[in-house]
């Protein structure tokens, strides 16, 4: 495939979403938000009442979930089954039901395709757990974003409290440390830096440093 992807990958609250928004939106680049696909079929598994440990339900749930994304005035919304589900999605509780149902690996694979089909002219960047080693190994750009779990819990704490939403920095961190050990353990797919991924830690970055060091990879 001769059409470009970036692939960034990395633990959560290391900053990849909002670094990705940022780069494709200066390469103008196509965004794939793989995670939101993981969180809305949790939430449409969740909305139909489903048995979140029926592997064989979750992917029929997977494959009848429309999932659009839709750039409004208030930032990236996201429809699920039409419904605009944006705020739902974001939550941690959201966050824990799609980290357990991506363990699945039929699941993983019902959405294989779908996240291709992002590869779009002029080029994508995509932002996940599996990017790079899964989902495009063939990517000609790839990042694996990391940050200490005490700096994405404060991070997380930063932006949950601007929201008003009532959370501590302990119960996050726990929360943190307790994702990403399923994340890296689980036997599908697990979290882990593709051999070719550039590695980089954002403890003590700020957003542009990051932004700038990824889009030297593409553009050196
Ligand atoms: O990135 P985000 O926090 O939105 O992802 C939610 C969950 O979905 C992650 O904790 C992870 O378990 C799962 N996920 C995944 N593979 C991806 C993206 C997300 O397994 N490519």
């Amino acid at each position: 495939d001769s059409i470009p992807v970036l692939t960034i990958d990395g633990p959560s609250g290391a900053g990849k979403g909002t670094v990705s928004r940022i780069v494709a939106s200066r390469l103008g680049w196509h965004y794939l938000d793989s995670g939101a696909l993981y969180r809305a079929v949790g939430v449409a598994a969740s909305w139909a009442n489903l048995d979140i440990s029926d592997p064989a339900a979750l992917v029929r749930c997977t494959f009848d979930t429309r999932v659009s994304f839709s750039d409004a005035e208030h930032g990236l919304r996201v429809l699920v089954n039409d419904v605009d589900a944006t705020d739902e999605l974001r939550l941690e509780t959201t966050g824990a039901v799609a980290s357990a149902i991506a363990a699945f690996p039929e699941v993983r694979s019902a959405l294989k395709e779908r996240q291709r089909a992002f590869r779009q002219p002029p080029g994508l960047v995509a932002d996940g757990r599996d990017m790079g080693t899964v989902i495009f190994p063939d990517a000609p750009f790839k990042v694996f974003l990391t940050a200490s779990a005490e700096e994405r819990a404060k991070r997380r704490y930063k932006q949950l409290k601007d929201k008003g939403v009532s959370v501590t920095l302990d119960g996050l961190l726990r929360e943190i440390l307790a994702r990403d050990a399923r994340d890296a353990q689980r036997t599908v797919a697990p979290l882990r830096p593709a051999e070719d991924a550039v590695l980089i830690d954002t403890t003590g970055l700020d957003i542009e440093q990051v932004v700038e060091r990824v889009l030297a990879l593409v553009n050196p």
